[in-house]
């Protein structure tokens, strides 16, 4: 849970209630969410990384009508979502390594990417022979997959290459009555999207995404090397077409994002926001902000995505920003990764 504000802005009320679109997890609303998952409408769920736009995976007219709500293109695919190792066995091949990153990772955030079963519509995994499996462990996600029996596809619920939510309001704020059922799980516990690892391929298990789950724990548990995400242009595939995963810009505020350094100070430009990703010495000026009171590596992934929307909402046109160093691990990493995104237009 959310245990401090994102710094230096006043708390805010609380978020029930604040749109007629988020409801409650209590057993009847769970019941009413199931059914109309069931009956192939596209609902908001949370997760302990950040909200997905849910659909059951199996019915391929939902999953169109995700991409359809969210403006993404055809040829980036969907993260199936599983309650247990058998449901996800019932539409992947599960090798022993996944069985391995289970018992340590789920429910957790990690996505693992694996060949496909014909039960999952190509639609999903944009006619890869693949598919990237997670089990969330946000408890009223797992309730609604357990009332569903089956599998839900989901990617995060924002507008095609804004500012992932981390708060039931924000899909609320982008989706208005595009999305008119949205679960309410609170505040997201990690606030940044799993990590993927890539299982399919026949070469080395690789990062495909960093998250909190980080390369090295990864490794440890499946006692082999583990490697990072390829660089970007190395993503791009030699059609010319960039590999699922890879688009550059994403996650981008409306304002401009320019990096500093990690350690430094930005020169200060008039009207712009500066966000360190730790309360500075001298932070009490009115554009100065950051990602966590003490350096929590946790606090900063929980409160990028909220302070992101913040910023935008205040007006800022132009964020200074503090990038973790390169060779940064697990949720700095993380964060590393989802800044430059940002800041590529
Ligand atoms: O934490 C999360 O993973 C959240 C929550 C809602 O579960 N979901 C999420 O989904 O971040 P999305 O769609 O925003 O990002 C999924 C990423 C995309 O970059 C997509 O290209 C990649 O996963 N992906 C999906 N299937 C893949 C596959 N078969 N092979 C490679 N990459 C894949
Ligand atoms: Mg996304």
């Amino acid at each position: 849970m959310v245990d401090e504000q994102p710094g230096n802005f006043k708390k805010a009320p609380p978020d029930r209630g604040a749109s007629s679109f988020i409801y409650p997890p209590t057993p009847a609303n769970l019941d009413f969410f199931a059914e109309a998952l069931k009956a192939g409408h596209v609902v908001a769920i949370p997760t302990e990384t950040v909200y997905g736009l849910a659909a059951v995976a199996t019915d391929e007219a939902a999953c169109r009508s995700v991409f359809a709500i969210k403006g993404r293109p055809l040829i980036d695919p969907l993260i199936v979502h599983v309650h247990s190792l058998d449901m996800a066995s019932e539409h992947a091949e599960t090798p022993p390594e996944l069985e391995k990153l289970a018992r340590f990772f789920w429910p957790g955030p990690l996505t693992v990417v694996l060949r496909k079963k014909p039960s999952i519509p190509d639609i999903v995994t944009a006619g890869k022979d693949t598919v990237a499996i997670r089990m969330p462990r946000h408890p009223a996600t797992q309730a609604l997959l357990e009332r569903i029996g089956g599998p839900l596809a989901a990617p995060s619920a924002n507008p095609f290459g804004y500012v992932s939510p981390s708060l039931p309001r924000h899909v609320a704020d982008s989706f208005g009555s595009k999305v008119p059922f949205i679960l309410d799980g609170g505040p997201c516990e990690i606030g940044l999207e799993s990590t993927i690892l890539d299982l399919a391929g026949r070469g080395p298990a690789r990062i495909l995404r960093p998250g909190a789950i980080s390369r090295e724990a990864l490794s440890t548990v499946l006692k082999r090397t583990v490697e990072a995400p390829l660089p970007k242009g190395e993503r791009e595939g030699a059609t010319g077409l960039i590999a699922p995963g890879g688009f550059a810009s994403h996650y981008s505020p409306r304002a401009r994002m320019d990096l500093f350094p990690q350690g430094n100070r930005p020169a200060y430009v008039q009207g712009s926001a500066i966000l360190f990703l730790s309360r500075p010495e001298k932070g009490d000026s009115k554009n100065v902000f950051w990602l966590s009171e003490d350096g929590n590596p946790q606090s900063m992934g929980r409160n990028l995505f909220a302070l992101l929307r913040k910023l935008d909402t205040a007006g800022f046109t132009r964020i200074h920003c503090e990038l973790p160093d390169a060779g940064s691990e697990g949720i700095h990493l993380a964060i590393r990764d989802r800044l430059l995104r940002a800041a590529a237009r």
